[in-house]
């Protein structure tokens, strides 16, 4: 065996899922709502027979390995590794590609500054005024250590040097980010400031942000700086304090979405603990698709300027795209941000989210509140600035009740409200959202098909694979090569099982009886069998029918190149499957 496959067969895949995802007992499976798309039915389940997962609603399925790929976004041997640590497989040679084993020497340097960082803020004199300025903030020891807070000192020349004593390379070091060119050497990027290690979602040091501390004297230029772009960081896929946040986002099933770091730290330290921050405006649909993940509802708690309605308006957008429900929360108009809030009332901390509004709702308010919905110029604003908003809304119900909202809100009919969206919905989209895989089109004779062999599994109806009879009458390729299979498994097996029949069944057919087999587990089934004989009349009919539909195309060519014996053949054939349908039909 070789040693993904002893890992797998180590690894049960109930346990490992149910660490992030609730699941209920169904039969001999496990259900979930699926974590990959927005459901309010669980149509996600796990088998641990099989040791897979499938989704029937978005068709998503795998292993181990590939839920770890698409939960955990762990390329394929991140995923193999983590599994084997879990299992205490050794892995002799890991198969990491160059950029893979480049990509962790970025971890691993990071994690080395930001415990540098980190010892340099509580242990270190040097650290001392950064300190001061923490307690300023009134931030305290446990969130320094939490958020692993560092400090980068105020001479520029502490890391390349490090680096190249830990033995790291040029080429390590320059990508990292922490560096910039300086002569021949290198200076610091972070120097005289307060440091944010910026962890992944799944706990590893991605980059950093620097804030600036009053009153150090080297510490100016923006009040912000962040890594640069690296292999390892990308701006645009980050959300701070995720890594800390994301099991209690999980349980809500809500996050707060906030502006800054010091929003982050300043909540959780107070108790409000599933809030992630966006650093800065822009909310991206990477982000949006990570948070989606964890989150059902994504509340905007961003700041109240208008720079803040702005970036309600673009994530507005992009969250509904994800499927989240988006809502905003209004903060107390005394304090700017949500971290001003948690210092000064924490006791309305969990009140402001109790209350909050659709952000379709928000953003008409906000029109109304601007413009004067009386006057005929107001009314046009209003549908400027609402329109191109509400036309992208995902659901066609929501979508139209908040047409409706608007038209009442500004005396109109529906009617002119509709046609002024049509305009609106041909000017060019902000934002085009991602599509989910269009489940495969499936003909009736096709769902009759796999419904028969769910029943048989469904039933362990093994005997029925011993007369290969009906054999002919399964046209998909796929189900054909199972049913052949499982013929083949009866004849050897005295008494056949579907653990054995699994641990034989080739691989690409694997695949293919997923579905079948989930699907057996729910389905009901009755002693007599009569469900099956049902749906095997229907196959029979289906069968029938397009023979007789094959026919009368053959008769017609005949007709036209005139061949009379043949036709005569054709046409008793044509009567004799009708009799037999017939006869079927009368059944
Ligand atoms: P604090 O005083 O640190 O709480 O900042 P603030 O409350 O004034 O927050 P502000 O709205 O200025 O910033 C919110 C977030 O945007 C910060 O936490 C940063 O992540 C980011 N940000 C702020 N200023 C800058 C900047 O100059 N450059 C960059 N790149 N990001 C910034
Ligand atoms: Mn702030």
């Amino acid at each position: 065996m070789d040693q993904i496959e002893e890992i797998k067969a180590k690894v049960d895949i109930v346990n490992l899922i149910s660490e992030s995802i609730p699941l209920k007992k169904a039969g001999r499976n496990f259900k979930a709502n699926c974590p990959f798309h927005s459901e309010k039915t669980a149509s996600f389940m796990v088998s641990p027979e099989m040791q897979i997962f499938k989704c029937f609603g978005c068709n998503l399925g795998g292993d181990a390995i590939k839920f770890l790929q698409l939960y955990e976004k762990m390329d394929f041997w991140e995923a193999v590794e983590f599994l084997a640590k879990r299992t205490g497989v050794k892995l002799v040679h890991r198969q990491l590609t160059r950029e893979d084993v480049f990509r962790n020497k970025l971890y691993q340097i990071n994690s080395l500054i930001s415990e540098f960082y980190h010892f340099l803020l509580t242990k270190h004199k040097i650290g001392e005024k950064a300190m001061e300025y923490l307690s300023s903030r009134g931030i305290g020891n446990q969130m320094i250590n939490e958020f692993k807070l560092g400090f980068a000192p105020e001479g520029t020349d502490a890391i390349a040097g490090l680096l190249k004593k830990k033995g790291y390379s040029t080429e390590e070091i320059e990508n990292s980010g922490l560096v910039l060119p300086r002569g021949s050497g290198y200076r610091d990027r972070f120097f005289g400031r307060i440091i944010f290690p910026l962890f992944n979602h799944r706990g590893l040091v991605a980059g950093f942000s620097g804030r600036v501390i009053p009153g150090l004297s080297s510490s100016d230029g923006p009040k912000y700086i962040n890594s640069p772009e690296t292999q390892i960081y990308h701006k645009s896929e980050n959300l701070y304090g995720l890594w800390l946040t994301k099991q209690e986002i999980r349980e809500k099933k809500e996050a707060i979405m906030v502006e800054g770091e010091f929003d982050v730290i300043s909540a959780y330290q107070k108790g409000l603990k599933n809030t992630v921050a966006i650093k800065g405006t822009a909310f991206t649909e990477e982000q949006a698709k990570l948070i989606a993940r964890f989150a059902e509802t994504a509340i905007l708690a961003l700041d109240t300027d208008s720079a803040g309605s702005e970036a309600i308006k673009r994530s507005s957008q992009i969250a509904d795209a994800v499927g989240l429900d988006v809502r905003v929360a209004a903060l107390p108009k005394k304090f700017k941000d949500l971290d001003e809030l948690a210092r000064n009332k924490p006791e309305l901390l969990e009140k402001v989210f109790l209350k909050t509004t659709p952000v379709w709702d928000f953003l008409i308010n906000l029109s109304l509140k601007k413009n004067d919905a009386r006057d005929p110029a107001g009314k046009r604003r209003i549908l400027l600035e609402i329109l191109p908003f509400l036309v992208q809304i995902e659901n066609e119900v929501i979508k139209n009740f908040y047409f409706q909202k608007l038209a009442d809100a500004l005396g109109v009919g529906l009617e002119s409200v509709l046609m002024e969206a049509q305009k609106a919905k041909t000017a060019k989209s902000v934002f085009s959202g991602p599509v989910l895989p269009p489940r495969q089109p499936t003909s009736r004779r096709d769902l009759l098909e796999r419904q028969f062999l769910i029943l048989i599994f469904a039933a362990r109806d093994w005997q029925r694979f011993k007369d290969k009879s009906w054999f002919g009458l399964i046209s998909d390729s796929l189900l054909k090569r199972i049913v052949v299979f499982a013929g083949k498994f009866v004849k050897k097996k005295k008494e056949p099982e579907i653990a054995s029949f699994l641990a034989v069944l080739p691989a690409e057919l694997k695949k293919g009886f997923e579905e079948i087999y989930f699907k057996s587990a729910e389905a009901k089934t009755d002693s007599e069998g009569k469900e099956i004989k049902k749906v095997f009349l229907e196959i029979e009919k289906e069968s029938l029918k397009g023979r007789l539909s094959k026919l009368s195309g053959s008769i017609s060519q005949m007709e036209k190149q005139g061949e009379k014996e043949k036709i005569k053949k054709l046409e008793n054939e044509f009567v004799e499957i009708g009799h037999r349908l017939s006869v079927l039909e009368n059944e």
